[in-house]
C-alpha cells in the first residue's frame, strides 16, 4: 500500500545521500510530473537544482508565462527560457507530423544544452520519468513507442555526460499526484490534463506558422476555460482543440466567407492507451462553439470529435 508521506521522507533521505553537494539541472515542461521531480529535488537539495523551463512557442495561451510565476512561487530555482521564435523558425514550412517531433525534440536539446552549459559543474540531470514511460521506452510493441517518436524518455544527448536521477521511476501517475499534494503543491497544477511534449505543432494539422498557432491557442483558450467554468474540466481525461488544415464557406452578413475550421476533442481515459469521446452537453458545445466563432478571428467553423481509441488516437497526428 502506497503512502505518500513515507515515500517523500525515504526519497529526500535517498537524494540527500546520492546527490551531495552536487548541481543538479531539470527541465521543466509544466506538467505534473517534472513538477512533482522537482519540488521533492528541491526539498532534499534546495539551490543546488536548476531548473530550467523553455518555451518552444507551442505552450497554450498565455501558459509560459504564468507557469513560470507559479513555479517562481514554489521556491524553486528556476530559469524561463524564451526560445520560441527559434523553434518556430525551424518548424516552417515542415508538415509531415513525425518531422515536426523530432525537430522540437531536437531543438528543445540545443537549447537545454546550451542553457546546461552556462551553469559551471552540473553532474545530474533529473528527469520526471515515471514508472509507464519506463515501461513504454522498454517495450518493443509499446503502440505510441513505435508509432510515435515520444521524447520523453533518455532523449539527452550522450554527449552531456551526465549522471540521470529520476526520482518518480517506479511511481504510477495517481501517487505522483499524492506524493505532489503531501508535498503541497497546488491542487490546480496537479489536476492539469496532459499536454503533449510537441504542443501545439502536432494539432496544427499541415504546417505552421505565428499565425496558425495564435489562432490555436485562442480557440483552445476558449474551450478550456468553458470547460473551467461549467465544471467539467475535471471531469476530462484530456482536452484540446485542432486547427484543421482546410477552409470551409460561412456566411456574415450578406458576405460569404471563406475560413478555417477547428475540431474540439475531449476524452475519458486512465492511461491514454484506450480512449472514449466524452459526451459533453449540447448547451455548452453550443456556447463554446459560438465563443469560439465569434472570438476567433479566421474561424468560421467548429465540429466536434466523435471518435474512440482505438481505432482513432487522441492526437489527430
Ligand atoms: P495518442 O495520440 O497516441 O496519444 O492517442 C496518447 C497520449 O500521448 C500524448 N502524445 C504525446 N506526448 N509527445 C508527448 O509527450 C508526443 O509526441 C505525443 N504524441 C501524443 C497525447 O497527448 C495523449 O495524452
Amino acid at each position: 500500500n502506497f503512502t505518500p508521506n513515507a515515500f517523500v521522507d525515504e526519497m529526500v533521505s535517498e537524494l540527500k545521500e546520492k546527490l551531495g553537494n552536487d548541481k543538479v539541472v531539470l527541465g521543466l515542461s509544466g506538467g505534473v510530473d517534472s513538477t512533482v521531480a522537482a519540488v521533492l529535488l528541491n526539498k532534499a537539495i534546495g539551490q543546488n537544482l536548476y531548473c530550467i523551463f523553455v518555451n518552444n512557442g507551442l505552450l497554450r495561451k498565455n501558459e509560459f508565462q504564468s507557469v513560470l510565476d507559479q513555479y517562481k512561487g514554489m521556491g524553486l530555482n528556476v530559469k524561463g527560457v524564451d526560445a520560441g521564435d527559434r523553434f518556430l523558425g525551424e518548424l516552417a514550412g515542415i508538415s509531415d507530423p513525425e518531422t515536426k517531433r523530432k525537430t522540437i525534440g531536437r531543438v528543445f536539446i540545443e537549447v537545454f544544452d546550451d542553457e546546461s552549459h552556462l551553469l559551471e559543474d552540473v553532474k545530474w540531470l533529473a528527469q520526471g520519468t515515471i514508472y509507464p514511460d519506463v515501461i513504454e521506452s522498454v517495450s518493443v510493441k509499446g503502440p505510441s513507442a513505435t508509432i510515435k517518436s515520444h521524447h520523453n524518455v533518455g532523449g539527452l544527448p550522450d554527449y552531456m555526460k551526465l549522471k540521470i536521477v529520476e526520482p518518480l521511476r517506479m511511481l504510477f501517475k495517481d501517487e505522483v499526484r499524492r506524493v505532489g499534494a503531501t508535498l503541497g503543491i497546488d491542487p490546480e497544477l496537479l489536476g492539469r490534463h496532459p499536454f503533449p511534449g510537441p504542443g501545439l505543432s502536432i494539432r496544427i494539422l499541415g504546417d505552421i506558422t505565428p499565425e496558425k498557432v495564435q489562432i490555436l491557442q485562442d480557440v483552445d483558450s476558449v474551450f478550456i476555460e468553458g470547460l473551467k467554468s461549467w465544471g467539467l474540466y475535471d471531469k476530462v481525461w484530456q482536452a484540446g482543440a485542432i486547427l484543421l488544415p482546410v477552409n470551409s464557406v460561412g456566411v456574415m452578413g450578406d458576405e460569404r466567407t471563406y475560413e478555417k475550421v477547428v475540431a474540439l476533442r475531449a476524452v475519458e481515459s486512465t492511461d491514454g492507451m484506450t480512449a472514449d469521446w466524452v459526451h459533453l452537453p449540447y448547451d455548452f458545445l453550443m456556447k463554446v462553439s459560438n465563443d469560439i466563432i465569434n472570438k476567433v478571428k479566421g474561424v468560421n467553423r467548429v465540429v466536434y470529435d466523435i471518435s474512440s481509441k482505438p481505432p482513432a488516437t487522441i492526437e489527430w497526428e
